[in-house]
């Protein structure tokens, strides 16, 4: 009988550990896939924008600052990673790009697509050290 309740203390704790367990692992990955997702978006507009020839820099001044506000967000949402001082070189690096696109506010498509490929390298270069 103590064994039989034992066993059922066990079972019922173990199963309350998965539930915390999965719990934790959800939190961990909903803020950082969510932060992805709406660069992501933000990049996908902003190509469709210079391919409909929409290239002002007041058509690509939204989109932009949501992608300047969200570079706010990429160490939050990512630390602690294998190398810290790297990705938030890295996330500095993306920064800096959306910045200058930001501030030289592109005067035709050509400019934009350029400020738009120098942002998209260094998603790049972030995903080939720390996505697997
Ligand atoms: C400083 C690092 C860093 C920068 C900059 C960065 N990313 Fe990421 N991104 C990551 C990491 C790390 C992952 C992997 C997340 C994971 O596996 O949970 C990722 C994953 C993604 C994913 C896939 C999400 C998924 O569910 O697998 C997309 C899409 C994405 N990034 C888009 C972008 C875009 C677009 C940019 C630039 C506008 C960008 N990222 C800039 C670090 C970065």
């Amino acid at each position: 009988m103590r064994s039989l309740i034992a066993l059922l203390v066990g079972l019922f704790l173990g199963g309350m550990l998965t539930v915390v367990a999965l719990n934790s692992l959800r939190k961990g990955t909903a803020y950082p896939n969510g932060v992805m997702a709406v660069m992501a978006a933000q990049m996908g507009q902003l190509d469709e924008q210079v391919k409909s020839k929409a290239c002002d820099a007041e058509a690509l001044a939204p989109n932009l600052s949501t992608l300047a506000a969200l570079g706010n967000d990429i160490e939050p949402a990512f630390l602690p990673t294998g190398d810290d001082a790297r990705f938030s070189s890295l996330a500095g690096d993306y920064r800096a790009a959306v910045g200058v696109a930001l501030a030289a506010a592109p005067a035709n498509c050509e400019a934009a697509s350029k400020a738009l490929n120098a942002i998209s390298a260094t998603c790049k270069a972030c995903h080939q050290e720390f996505k697997n």
